[in-house]
This record gives C-alpha cells, structure tokens and sequence, in this order.
C-alpha cells in the first residue's frame, strides 16, 4: 500500500503534508519520510516507525517551505529502515521521490545502472525510478519522468521534485491510486481523498498512464508520449469518516472490495504465465534441498490455518510431498517429526501471532527451513523466518480476516507451483495453465463485486438464523470452515464447517426446515459428489443456498437460492468462492446491527498464547 502526500502554495507544505500523511497511516505505517524545497535546495527528513516519530523529528528541527512530498511505507521491497523510507533521491541529490506500488523490473534496471557505477542507498524497488529519471533529465524534470516510465514496468503512483524545477511537482499514476486536490493558488497531491478533504473538495482522479505536472496555479496532465489528457474534475461530499473508508460503510467492506487489487499485487512480478515462469525474490531455497524435501508442515491459527488447509492439496498435487497442517497451538505441544529435510511453512497475516511465533521457533530448533507467508514486513515472523513470501495487502483493519485470506492462498499457489517445477513435477504447459488461471482471478472477482444484490437478499432472509451449516469438499472444505468462521466472528451465529462427505456421520442429525445450508458446488473432480450431499441435506428438509458456477445448470433444480461465481480451474477456485461468503457474513452482521469492524471479544493480533 503506502501513502503519498504532496503540496504545492503558500501554506507551510510540512504541516499540510504531515496533517495528510496522518489520515494516510491506514495504508502503511513502518516508516515515514518527507522532502521539501528550500532556496534551491532539498531537505529530506526519514523515521522508522510510525509518524509520530517524523512529526517529532520535524518539531525538533523545524523546516518551512512551500513545496513538498511525503510518504508513509508499508514495506514491499526492503525492510522498515531509515535508508528504505521514501523519499529516495539520485545519487547527485537533485531528484527525489515517493512511490506507492512496486517496480516489476527493478531488478534488471537496477543491475544496468549499476554498470555505470550507480550506487543504490536502499534496498527498495522505488530508488531506480529516481535514478533513472536522472539519466533523461535535460532540465525537463516532465520529459525525464516520461521517459523514464517507458522503460518501468509494474504498479505506481509517483509524487517527483526536482531542486532545479522548484515550482511544481511531477505526479503519474498506474496501478495504484493518486487524486490531485485543486485549490486556488495551492494544489495537491494525496493516494487518498481523506488527506485533502480538510483544504479542498475538488478533485481529479488520475488514471491508469497519466503523468501530471502541477504548479500552484496550473495542473497539466498527458501521457507518456506528451499528448494532452482531459479528465474531469470532481467535487466530493463525503464526510472524513466516509472517506478514511473510500466510501464504504465498514473496513471489512473495503477490503471485501479491494481484493482483486491485494491478490494481483501479492503475484504481480513473481508470475509471467506466458513464458511459465514463476520468480519469487525473497525465497532462497537451494535447489538441492527442494529435491530432497521430505514432507512439508503448513503452521498458522484462525483464518491463516484455512489457508494453510488449501496449501495441502497444492502441495501434494503440484509437488507431490507429502504435507500435514496444524494449529499453531496444537503444532507446538505435540512431538512433530521434524528433521532438516521438513519444510516448515508458517501462515500469518500479522506475523506476531504468539503460537505461530512459538512454531516457528520450535522448527527452527529442530532444524527444519522455515518459510513465512506473512503480510506485515518487518515484523517477528517475517524477521525469524529463514524465507519470507509477503502477501502484498496493505493493512488489514477489519478484525475478520479477508484479503489478507485471498493473499495468502495467491502466495501459496505460486509456491507450490515454483517448487513442483523445480522439482520436474510440473511441465511448463503446464505450468503456464495454471498460471494463467490465477492472472484471471482479478478480473473473475471484480465481475462478480460487480453485483451483490442476490448475497443481499439471501442475507436478510437467513439474518435471524440461529445456526447454519457450510459444505464443500476438497480444496473448497476449508473454504467451508473460513466461511462459518467468518458468519461466527462478526455476526455471532453458530455456523458449523464440514466436509461435505463427512456431514453424514454426525451434523445430518441437525438437519430440519430451519437450518441453512450454504454449500459451495463448482465444478472440480468432487462436483458430483458434492452433489450427493446436498440431496442428502435436502433430503432431511435443509434450506440449500448454493455458490456455483453461473453456467450450472443442473444445480437449480437442487438448490433454494444460489450465488453464481464465475467458472475458475478447481485449484485456485477457494480464492474465488470465499469472496460470496465473506459479503454474505457481512450483510448479515450488518442486518443484524453488529460491529463489523470491531466484533465483540476478538482481536486482530493475538500475541499471548
Ligand atoms: C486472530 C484474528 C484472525 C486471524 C488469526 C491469526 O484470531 O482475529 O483474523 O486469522 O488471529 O492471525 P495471523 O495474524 O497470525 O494471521
């Protein structure tokens, strides 16, 4: 995620650029920095930490100036340090920075700049994009920018100044939000309308290749190739709160929504499905020890342990190894075999779950590799792991978990496909398939966010249940278990997840003309079976509310109500599935009048045992 601010007036730009960078902190908050212009030169200020701690610094050695951009980091490429915070500059300190997104070729430019004996300060994606704009600049810092994104390829949105160019600020947008605030006589710049709302209400939106360059009085916005863009300018009547959660009525909700951005980001620049190629940076697994790989434990709670769940079958059927998944809290007081051949694969969102931690812990002691799939950079799982996969999902602020579920299965997917080509378990057709499967889910879920309304409806017939019972088999059993999971954490109905198959052995007996059964039939090797059971469940008077595949036919005759989800290969199907049934506990905690965001008695960080 991160948060850009950037002004351009007659104000002092650090107050109105801290003020902003505060209403950002949402979307990241392990380190924070700022640059301005003074007489011709710049000054830049960086903390680790939160933004109280740039803010103090500031206050102890105050700058007063009338341009500036400001940054607050959620960490992609880097650990939270004072050399990884943005704003970063070129080595002649004339250009400097801040970038919200991530650089899928930095890599490959970084290493060509470094032929020519650059020297990079960081350890960030973001640092060549100033370098870069610094080899085109021809005191044209617009042109140099230009150019520059020519050769970029990923997400960003870009707040550049130029000590040379002291008027104005360059700013271009792809992949990742930037509003510029129009004032009269000031201007602005922000990821996120809460941080401008208390100077201006109109805005332009940028869009996807706009490069804008903006002074006080005037914005200019084109494109890459200099030709002129028009865009509309917008008036906001949002109030702050509305805004902090971009108009949605809760976080959960947000995020909800947000997934078809968190998931392309967690894969963007480690998945190239039209070469078969699969590139994960951070993990540095030998390619002997991958061949020997004995068998693999998969260790999280709640949520994350569900994703682990689905982790099993990819790595069996991609790796073929053998894999077993645990609760952290079962996992570290039992006697697991474990040895130097076992992978340890350790799931948290937060990365301080404390019987995660003490997992993780314990296989490193017994000198297992351990791997995090973690979405918070910097924090203890992902400092102890020996190998950090990070889901890129900014913060997740619901206390129920969801994006931070989507990524870690897209995590896991790519994982598991990397390590079964490495092993020769996988051809690059088909390889290639399956990753092409995952690059569509985006697109997939963003369809299906497009209509709500049949989720809607069910959730206010069934709001009043006292219990419900989620099916699935296979890689959509734990999808069952996150959705119960889900309807209990927000809404307080009891909600059961089973095996599909194993329903007759035991919650059959529950089964009467009040108890809903949502259970997710798309198509898979199991879809048949699947059916079987809902018969079954009909059978004894059950209400069936389906999520299916809209071009199934067969299952209306079988069900009460459905929610069709577009069709998915069945592996990376739990990524799509669980979207119906995160919205459908929502609207049901919502009809109910419950706390969404804050639900009674849990936390989102769990670090005591
Ligand atoms: C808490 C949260 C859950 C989360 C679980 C594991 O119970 O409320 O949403 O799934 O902890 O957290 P972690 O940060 O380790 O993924």
């Amino acid at each position: 995620m991160c948060g850009i601010v950037g002004y351009i007036g007659k104000k002092n730009a650090v107050d109105v650029i801290l003020k902003g960078l505060k209403k950002l902190e949402y979307r990241g908050y392990d380190s924070a920095g700022i640059a301005v212009v003074v007489d011709k030169e710049l000054y830049i200020r960086r903390s680790v930490g939160k933004l109280c701690n740039l803010s103090a610094s500031l206050e102890k050695n105050p700058v007063n100036a009338n341009i500036g951009i400001g940054h607050t980091r959620w960490a992609t490429h880097g650990k939270p340090s004072e050399e990884n915070a943005h704003p970063h500059m070129d080595p002649t300190k004339s250009i400097v920075i801040v970038h919200n997104g991530i650089i899928e070729n930095y890599v490959e430019l970084r290493a060509k700049l470094q032929i020519y004996g650059q020297e990079f300060k960081s350890e960030t994606d973001t640092e060549v994009i100033a370098h870069l704009i610094k080899k085109h600049y021809k005191n044209n810092l617009l042109h140099a920018t230009q150019k520059t994104l020519s050769e970029v390829r990923g997400s960003y949105a870009l707040g550049i100044v130029c000590k040379d160019e002291p008027d104005k600020i360059i700013c271009a947008r792809r992949d990742a939000p930037l509003i510029i605030g129009v004032g009269k006589g000031e201007n602005f710049i922000a990821s996120d309308i809460p941080a401008l709302l208390p100077y201006t209400r109109d805005m332009i939106f940028l869009e996807n290749g706009d490069i804008a360059e903006i002074t006080a009085d005037k914005i200019i916005i084109k494109d890459i190739k200099d030709n002129i863009i028009n865009r509309e300018m917008k008036n906001i009547q949002w109030d702050a709160a509305q805004a902090e959660k971009d108009g949605y009525k809760h976080f959960m909700l947000k995020e909800i929504f947000e997934q078809p951005r968190t998931i392309e980001d967690t894969f963007r620049g480690r998945i190239y499905p039209d070469e078969g190629k699969v590139y994960i940076e951070e993990v540095k697994l030998k390619e002997e020890y991958i061949r020997n790989i004995s068998n693999i434990y998969v260790v999280a709670c709640g949520t994350a342990y569900y994703a682990g769940l689905v982790s099993r079958f990819l790595f069996e059927n991609f790796s073929k190894i053998p894999t077993e998944v645990d609760i952290a809290s079962e996992f570290r007081y039992r006697e697991p075999i474990l040895n130097e051949k076992t992978l340890v694969v350790i799931i948290s969102q937060s990365g301080e779950t404390a019987d995660t931690l003490a997992a993780l812990r314990l296989a490193k002691s017994k000198g297992c590799q351990t791997l995090a799939v973690c979405n918070v950079l910097g924090s203890s799982i992902s400092r102890e792991a020996m190998h950090v996969i990070y889901t890129h999902c900014g913060p997740e602020i619901g206390v129920a978990s969801t994006k931070a579920f989507t990524g870690q299965l897209t995590a896991l997917y790519i994982f598991a496909l990397d390590l079964a080509s490495k092993k020769g378990k996988l051809t690059n057709e088909e390889l290639k398939k399956y990753l092409k499967e995952l690059w569509e889910i985006p697109l997939k879920i963003s369809e299906f966010l497009k209509n709500t309304e049949s989720v809607q409806a069910i959730a206010k017939v069934f709001a009043h249940k006292r219990d419900f019972l989620y099916l699935g088999r296979y890689v959509n059993y734990p999808v069952a278990l996150e959705g119960a999971l889900k309807l209990k954490e927000i809404s307080y109905i009891h909600a059961e997840g089973y095996a599909a198959g194993e329903m007759k052995h035991g919650p059959i007996a529950l089964i009467d003309e009040s108890m809903p059964i949502v259970a997710i039939v798309v198509e898979s090797k199991v879809y048949e079976k699947t059916i079987s059971n809902i018969e079954e469940a009909k059978a004894r008077g059950g209400t069936i509310i389906v999520v299916a595949n809209e071009s199934d036919k067969e299952i209306r005759d079988k069900s009460d109500y459905i929610i069709c989800v577009p069709k998915t290969d069945e592996f990376v199907s739990p990524i799509m599935t669980v979207i119906p049934l995160q919205l459908l506990a929502y609207y049901i905690s919502v009809f109910l009048g419950c706390d969404v965001d804050q639900p009674r008695n849990l936390a989102k960080s769990v670090t005591v045992e």
